[in-house]
This record gives structure tokens, C-alpha cells and sequence, in this order.
């Protein structure tokens, strides 16, 4: 997975990529570019945004600058699939993460200001994807959202103790919301663990897990 981010901020990116899992994603051969608009602008001065047409508050990201930031790294061919960072897009969740980590290259763009003209959306970009129906002052956090969930899926990111396999929305749990962990000590204040994860018996702890995960999907559902 080759994962391009441009952004006005690659300076905000520098302590993600030191972490894990993306350290050891990129460490086993993933790479991790941050591509800064301003490297490609056509306009004088670094300019990279404009007032919007019929007035309003704020400043928009000029779509000849988001394309040549896009031509500047990708040339005239091909170039992967773009998806644009907003809060009116498709909510992120397990599924796409999997359609995302699939690509063997993806571009993210994130935005600041009142947000992209809406020519990025609608010839530039594949997808508009959304973190969560809330507005953030732009598109980095979301960035590093959708990085962290798709780097730490590729091989190598996590270690064979951080197994992703049976976790929160996995194939293994039927999309449901992980079971509760305990560790020591069994008792704590008066808080018990679950008799149940002490009792030595590997089928009754299987079992208790897959009711704990159902009795948490349902209590999502119902929020
Ligand atoms: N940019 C600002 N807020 C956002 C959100 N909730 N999701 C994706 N991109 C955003």
C-alpha cells in the first residue's frame, strides 16, 4: 500500500508515522507520503485558496491548485483512487477500511477553511468519506483516522499479540463489538472479574465472550 495525504499541515503527520502501527506498516514496506499543496500551487506567493463565489464567511481551496498538486505527484496518467475528506461524506466503518486497504495506492485529501471547492468533489476525488457527523476545523485528524484504521490491517503492523483478528466488527465476531478484558488482580475496590474467566474451562470463556459481544451489539443498537 503506497498512501499519498495531501494536506496544507505535513508537519501535523510526523508524530503519527512514528507510531505503531504505522511505523512497523511502513518499516514492512507500506509508504506513507505527505504531499503538501502548497509544493504544486500554480499561484504566486503559495496561495492556495480563495473567498467563495456569492459571498459567506471563510476561504475555500481553489480546485487548479488541488489538481496540480494531484498531477504533480501522479503525472498526466492514471491516478489512484482520491477520496476527499468532509463531513457530508460516507461514514467511515470496517467495510470500506477493507475496500480502502485493498488499493495499491490511495490518495487522501484533507482540507482547511470552509473546505474545497466543489469541483475537487466532483472531478477530482472517487469517494467523499466522513469520520463522523461532526465538523472539524479540517481534514488532518480525519486523515489520520483513515490511515491508522487501513495501515494497521497491512502485514507486519501488528504484532502477532495485537492480533486483528478477533476485535471490535471483525469476520470472527460477526461484526459485533468486542468482549470485555479483565487482568489482574481479580479483585479490586470490591470489582470482581467474571468468575467465569478464572474457572480454567476454555468453552464456558468462549461463550461468555460471544454473549458478551451480542449483548453489546444490542446496546449499540439501541442508542
Ligand atoms: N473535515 C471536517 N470534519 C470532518 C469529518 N467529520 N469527517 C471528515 N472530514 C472532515
Amino acid at each position: 500500500m503506497n498512501l499519498d495525504i495531501f494536506t496544507l499541515f505535513p508537519e501535523a503527520f510526523d508524530w503519527f508515522r512514528e507510531q505503531r502501527p504505522v511505523r512497523k506498516a511502513i518499516e514492512n514496506g507500506a509508504s506513507f507520503n505527505t504531499r503538501d499543496y502548497r509544493e504544486w500551487t500554480p499561484l504566486k506567493g503559495g496561495r492556495v485558496d480563495d473567498s467563495p463565489y456569492g459571498g459567506g464567511a471563510g476561504m475555500v481551496l481553489r480546485v487548479d491548485v488541488v489538481d496540480a498538486a494531484l498531477n504533480g505527484v501522479y503525472g498526466d496518467g492514471d491516478r489512484p483512487r482520491t477520496v476527499v475528506l468532509t463531513p457530508a461524506g460516507r461514514n467511515l466503518d470496517e467495510s470500506l477500511v477493507t475496500e480502502l486497504a485493498a488499493e495499491p495506492t490511495l490518495a487522501l485529501l484533507s482540507g482547511r477553511y470552509e473546505g474545497f471547492d466543489h469541483r475537487v468533489h466532483e472531478h477530482l476525488a472517487d469517494d467523499e468519506v466522513s469520520i463522523g457527523e461532526y465538523v472539524l476545523a479540517g481534514g488532518e485528524l480525519p486523515a489520520m483516522v483513515v490511515a491508522d484504521t487501513i495501515m494497521r490491517r497491512l502485514p507486519g503492523a501488528l504484532g502477532d499479540a495485537e492480533s486483528a483478528v478477533e476485535e471490535s466488527f471483525s469476520d470472527a465476531l460477526d461484526g459485533l463489538p468486542e468482549y470485555p478484558h479483565y487482568t489482574r488482580p481479580p479483585e479490586y475496590r470490591g470489582w470482581k472479574i467474571p468468575e467465569v474467566l478464572i474457572s480454567g474451562d476454555h468453552g464456558k470463556v468462549r461463550e461468555w465472550r460471544q454473549e458478551q459481544s451480542i449483548s453489546r451489539g444490542e446496546a449499540r443498537e439501541g442508542r
